[in-house]
């Protein structure tokens, strides 16, 4: 069992463990002295793992009920969310009560949202059961829905009051989604640590997982407690996004998930940053080759005129400042501050250094 302490405003525990779904109980009474939980889950994950979440609950004495709502990220929204807020009052759960949010990212930002806002705010705890959501999306407070405007644009910093990640529960991940979560321990690797990065490149990355989940945990950890609401340092997990985003956008969310988004992305502006001397030689490479070992993309017919359009909010005027996030090298990111100009120039090739 390996444990991690979070110390932001309201500091939690994450334990991870093969098997622990089955200890959910005896956890979540360490943490709360309500008797009544709602699990909040999709109808895949539902099939899978509420059953045992549910039982182990029962068993601890707590009075479970379950929301289901169809999987994937059009539930991200504010009916689903609706729905949810009926729900909890129909079953009259009240302030001192809690949600859990079991399933990926979709499930952990709208529970945790809901837990946000519901009553002002009520406590929730996170048994992420994707790799991404594992190592990336339940750690950190941050909650939200998506709205017609674009994703993620309603929500709130709200961090829960426990989190348990079974590495068992990712063996029924399609190899598809558990690449997804890869891309982002590349990341992790890239902007923090080069012993990460060479067991994703050359180990095996299933029978060292709960140590890769552990280590990616820490490293946002230590980001997240310097920078709990996101204003500076918490930057750096934006390594491979800012052009992630404008992929992602540019195909309607549709033709690439977020995580082979980011992996062009990380290939992308680590292969112009070479070319400017702001990489050391040879590391989009070792991205590239990191990224095709678990057939995620690296590279896309793309104009820099699209890329450029695409990752700028249309109010950035030419002179405002943007924080690109780069690596000297594998194990070192840096946030590089450069104007909308001379983002133009960089992501089309023509950057001279400053
Ligand atoms: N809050 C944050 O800090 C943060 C960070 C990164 C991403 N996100 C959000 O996370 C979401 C993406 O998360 P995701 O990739 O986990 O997507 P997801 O929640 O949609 O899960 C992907 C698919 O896997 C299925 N699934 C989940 N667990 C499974 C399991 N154990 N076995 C089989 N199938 C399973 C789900 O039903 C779904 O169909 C996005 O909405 C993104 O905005 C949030
Ligand atoms: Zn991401």
């Amino acid at each position: 069992m390996k444990t991690i302490s979070v110390k932001t405003g309201v500091p939690y525990e994450i334990y991870i463990q093969r098997g622990i779904l089955q200890q959910t109980g005896s956890y979540t009474r360490t943490i709360t002295d309500s008797d009544h939980a709602v699990i909040v889950t999709d109808d895949i994950v539902d099939k899978l793992y509420t059953q045992q979440v549910k039982a182990s609950l029962e068993q601890e004495g707590f009075l479970v009920d379950v929301f289901v709502f169809p999987h994937g990220e059009s539930s991200k929204s504010m009916q689903t969310l609706s729905n949810l807020f009926n729900f909890l009052t129909e079953k009259q759960i009240t302030r001192k009560d809690f949600i859990v949010a079991l399933g990926g990212g979709v499930v952990g930002d709208l529970a945790g949202f809901a837990a946000a806002s519901y009553l002002r705010g009520i406590d929730f705890i996170q048994i992420p059961t994707t790799f991404l959501a594992q190592i990336d999306s339940s750690v950190g407070g941050k909650t939200a829905v998506d709205i017609e405007a674009g994703k993620n644009l309603v929500g709130a910093f709200h961090q829960p009051r426990l989190v348990l990640c079974d590495p068992d529960s990712l063996k029924t991940l399609s190899d598809e989604i558990f690449a997804d979560g890869v891309a982002e321990a590349i990341k992790y690797g890239c902007i923090q640590s080069e012993s990460l990065f060479d067991t994703l490149l050359n180990g095996d990355i299933q029978a060292h997982l709960e140590e890769i989940i552990f280590e990616c945990i820490s490293i946002k950890r230590d980001v997240v407690e310097q920078d709990e609401f996101d204003r500076g340092q918490r930057m750096l997990l934006n390594f491979g996004h800012t052009l992630g985003h404008a992929i992602e956008k540019i195909y309607h969310y549709e033709t690439y998930t977020h995580g082979q988004a980011v992996a062009v992305g990380m290939c992308l502006i680590t292969n112009l940053a070479e070319q400017y001397g702001l990489t050391e030689a040879g590391c989009s490479q070792k991205i590239r080759q990191a990224c095709e070992r678990y057939h995620l993309p690296v590279e896309l017919n793309l104009s820099s005129e699209e890329l450029v359009q695409n990752s700028l909010n249309d109010k950035k005027r030419e002179k405002s400042n943007l924080n690109l996030i780069l690596i000297h090298t594998i194990g070192k990111g840096y946030i590089y501050r450069v104007t909308v100009e001379e983002y133009k120039k960089f992501v089309s090739g023509e950057y001279q250094c400053k």
